[in-house]
């Protein structure tokens, strides 16, 4: 296996508080976390269950509460009869219902769980939080954009405090499916399209929800999802096929999820898609053989909404019944929402083709996840009406989210320093569908989260700016407005700058909500193009869930921002950036490719035996029909209100020994006039290997305040095995060669470059 602490250190050495609890006492807290602690009630328990009581334990349903209002959230499917669920928990059916309403809800039916059923066995509440519970922070993937995996930790136990006050158990979060195509709408709820950072983030994510103690009432357990390779869905497509080589699922897919179990997580859950022509619920190389086997997780695995079942649409399973065995015979401990394990496992362990040695495993597996939960301690210890409400939206929570939210956001562009905007004395025209109004601003995969509780952006900006603001939204997302361009054209006549809101809206990204054109949509693009032929100088703030496709007026502006979607503190975080408060500090998580049809495009591809090198297009060159292959705004590009220069690469030798270090160092100076983060990326290629490698891979990065006219010398320590690779069979490699390392801005900027040998 890749030797992660090595990168991990090195990339850390600018990430503050996270590299500190990889290194310290603490991560032998968490390293202790991961492993499965089983007190023993829980044999004379499962002794004293029947197989109907077994198979209850490993079925999961969205809450019936409120008439179903979980189920709206998923394809609608089963039971929205709360009275029928309570009594489902009264008969030990249930081991515990997702997406619920709070306390209530779980009161209600934790008592009839717990003071009704024949074992009184408590149940377990989930829900998906995944960026904030009331409080809503970035979207994961905008959090990315910090490179701060600190900032995400932080998020992330506020999201816990916040949720676990309220009820809740076990998040279904983080998602850690490395997404490379940005067709596909769920790569918004990720770590974006590289390998390192999704190590990190899924790491400090872990750790976030989970803490150190996973009884605190504060904390909840954390599932890693969706196992695996969820993310290399054929041509971006939600739910389709990947077909992928074992290598590539090693080396870039499997990475994030092996930091996730690493930093002790101990829930998974298995993804929909199929891998190689098995599907992921049914594999069980994967569940087992890899997961358990090969890496050692102790927790449990459950499956994704009905995924079991949908084994039989994708043609790998007969029925019901079929589905049930492949699924639990291949790894996956709980159902979720199917009601098949119930249906069918006590009949198949009867009829010899589960072995019930094999049921009580998994059942051993859940009931001591709920010890280790306080569960079997204390019931209610998450259930509390009265501090549901007191740990909701509390002032310090509010600032984190605003913080993460200007942390988030990258200036793509700033021609002739347009940004930061005067704070009076002009006027503004801001226009667009996400100009003002209380929608779209807390973003895809909210259960819990109100966007009428969130800051828009002409308030925020008013809370800024003490100029005349004229507030014009001349388009809906995907509709025209009857007279919008013309009163936009008009407003933006009267003002000395535009600033124009555009974008996707919160439901074209997240589940299902794949693209064939990842553009800005049409009528918005007409509205940018009117507003820019009046002349005025124009800011484009974007609205995404993913990288786009840049075009015409919106790729021409002036100045463009990367705004995602920033959840409660959305206009305050964006008014921090537009007027100088704070100094734009994010990098891109995922590249921006030209054209739509460049997808997937990503910066660690490779080099192609026909290269054109950047400059004229070349003919018989890898690249589309009048297009470079490369990104308009590629992976780790940002830019800062100062003026960051590089030079001075130097090596501490030109070799690097098998199993030893090298040194490598860059000046880095802000030659501008205000203070600026900038993330100093630190990027190697191999020239020649056994298998051909990406162009360039990240393997560190630091994010460094600097002063106007500071300049720092910045080091970062290689190591040999941070250039290992999964080599053909298989397995990890470290092979001798020349290597390529550049120290630079982004993945595509020339940065400062040198070349040393790795020397067996
Ligand atoms: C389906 C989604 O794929 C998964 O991410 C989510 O956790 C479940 N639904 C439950 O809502």
């Amino acid at each position: 296996m890749l030797d992660t602490r090595i990168s991990r250190r090195a990339a850390l050495m600018g990430a503050g508080a996270l590299a500190a609890w990889l290194t310290s006492p603490a991560r032998a807290v968490l390293a202790a976390a991961g492993q499965l602690t089983i007190p023993n009630f829980v044999d004379d328990l499962i002794r004293r269950m029947t197989l109907e009581e077994k198979a209850g334990q490993l079925s999961l349903m969205a809450s019936a509460w409120g008439g179903g209002a979980a189920l709206a959230l998923n394809p609608p499917q089963g039971n929205s009869d709360f009275p029928r669920q309570v009594e489902e928990a009264r008969q030990g059916q249930l081991t515990g219902v997702f997406n619920g309403n709070g306390a209530t809800m779980a009161r209600i039916l934790q008592s009839a769980a717990v003071k009704e059923s024949r074992l009184k066995i408590p149940l377990i509440f989930a829900a998906d939080i995944i960026h904030g519970h009331r409080t809503i922070f970035p979207v994961p993937l905008a959090e990315v954009a910090s490179f701060e995996p600190d900032l995400a930790r932080r998020t992330a136990e506020a999201a816990s405090f916040e949720a676990a006050g309220a009820g809740i158990d076990w998040t279904f979060s983080p998602m850690v499916d490395v997404a490379r195509d940005q067709r596909w709408g769920r790569g918004v709820e990720g770590g974006g399209e590289d390998v390192l950072l999704g190590r990190l983030f899924a790491a400090a994510r872990v750790q976030g929800f989970q803490g150190s103690d996973l009884k605190s009432p504060e904390h909840m357990l954390a599932c890693i999802k969706h196992f695996a390779a969820y993310g290399g869905a054929e041509s971006g497509l939600d739910y389709n096929v990947v077909d992928i080589s074992e290598a590539r699922l090693r080396e870039v897919y499997l990475q994030p999820y092996k930091a996730g179990l690493d930093a002790g997580a101990l829930s998974f859950m298995a993804s929909f898609n199929e891998i190689n022509g098995v599907p992921a619920t049914g594999n069980h190389w994967l569940q087992t053989e890899l997961l358990r086997g090969e890496w050692g997780f102790q927790g449990f695995v459950v499956s994704d909404y009905t995924g079991d079942e949908e084994m039989i649409a994708a043609g790998y399973a007969k029925d019901g019944r079929d589905a049930t065995k492949l699924a639990f015979l291949a790894g996956v401990d709980m159902s979720m929402q199917s009601g098949l394990y119930r249906k069918h496992l006590p009949d198949l362990v009867r009829s010899g083709q589960v072995p019930e040695a094999l049921l009580n495993q998994s059942v051993r597996r859940v009931l001591a996840m709920k010890a280790m939960l306080g569960l079997f301690d204390n019931p209610f210890r998450r259930i509390d009406v009265k501090r549901e409400s007191a740990r909701s939206m509390l002032p310090k929570t509010r600032a984190l989210a605003r913080e993460a939210g200007r942390k988030a956001i990258v200036m793509l562009k700033n021609d002739g320093e347009l940004l930061p905007l005067p704070r009076s004395g002009k006027a503004i025209a801001l226009i667009g569908p996400f100009a003002s109004g209380q929608h779209d601003l807390v973003g895809p995969w909210v259960v819990y989260g109100d966007d009428a509780k969130s800051v828009d952006l002409a308030t925020g900006i008013r809370s800024a700016f003490k100029g005349k603001l004229i507030v014009a939204p001349g388009s809906g997302v995907e509709e025209p407005l009857a007279g919008g361009i013309e009163q936009a054209v008009a407003a933006a006549r009267q003002a000395d700058v535009v600033v124009l809101a555009i974008g996707e809206g919160a439901n074209m990204s997240g589940e299902a909500q794949s693209r064939t054109e990842i553009v800005v949509p049409e009528p918005q693009q007409r509205l940018a193009e009117a507003v820019a032929a009046v002349g005025k100088p124009v800011v484009v703030l974007l609205k995404h869930g993913r990288a786009l496709a840049l075009e015409g007026a919106v790729a021409n502006a002036h100045a463009i921002l990367a705004t995602w979607f920033l959840g409660t503190e959305t206009g305050n975080a964006i008014a921090d950036v537009l007027f100088g408060a704070y100094s734009p500090s994010g990098r891109l998580p995922a590249s921006f490719p030209r054209a739509s049809g460049q997808e997937p495009y990503y910066y660690a591809r490779k080099s192609t035996g026909r290269p054109n090198p950047q400059g004229p297009l070349e003919p018989y060159k890898a690249h589309f029909r009048g297009m470079p292959n490369s990104a308009l705004y590629p992976f780790g590009h940002g830019l800062t209100y100062g003026r960051i220069e590089y030079s001075g690469l130097k090596l501490s030798s030109p070799t690097l020994p098998m199993n030893g270090t090298i040194e490598v160092s860059a000046i880095v100076t802000n030659r501008g006039s205000r203070a600026a983060d900038e993330v100093v990326q630190l990027y190697t290629h191999d020239k020649v290997a056994s298998l051909t490698r990406p162009v360039r891979e990240l393997k560190a990065f630091r994010k460094i305040a600097f002063a106007p006219g500071q300049s720092e010398v910045v080091r970062f320590t290689l190591r040999s095995s941070d250039l290992s690779f999964v080599g053909r069979d298989n397995r990890w490699v470290t092979e001798p060669g020349t290597f390529d390392v550049w120290i630079a801005p982004s993945a595509e900027a020339e940065g400062v470059h040198g070349t040393f040998e790795l020397i067996a």
